[in-house]
């Protein structure tokens, strides 16, 4: 079972859906990892109170770039409530795999950006009890 998920992993790493900017955006949030040196940019357009497009561009690990690619194809149709309420829990069951300390802060990357974003602060953060 753990095998499926490595490979859905695998071919959003290697065929990211969502990849890309957005022109014009209503939301572009930055996420640095400073651990890994990797970076995130994540990218909404909303109509209404609906995210109606979303993209992420920037380089990283197959476990960074897999949970955006995921997540962007995830929050597209979504009230901006809906992705307020995304948690970590919600990431690590796209993602399938058990992801251990090293690797969560690049499993996170994308849902501190997309929160980040949706909640208009510069300097949001995933709250305590999410906290790695
Ligand atoms: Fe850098 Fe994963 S190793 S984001």
């Amino acid at each position: 079972m753990e095998d499926l998920y490595r490979q859905h992993i695998l071919d959003h790493y290697q065929n990211p859906r969502n990849y890309g900017e957005i022109e014009d955006p209503d939301v572009s949030r930055e996420e640095y990892n400073p651990l890994c040196g990797d970076r995130l940019i994540l990218e909404l357009k909303y109509d209404g109170d609906h995210v109606v497009e979303a993209k992420f561009h920037g380089e990283g690990c197959a476990i960074s770039q897999a949970s955006a690619s995921m997540l962007t194809e995830f929050v597209e149709g979504k009230s901006v409530e809906e992705v307020k309420a995304l948690t970590k829990d919600d990431i690590l069951d796209m993602l399938g795999i058990p992801i251990g300390p090293v690797r969560m802060k690049c499993a996170l990357l994308s849902l501190q950006a997309v929160k980040a974003g949706v909640y208009g602060v510069s300097e949001w953060e995933l709250e305590e009890e999410e906290e790695l």
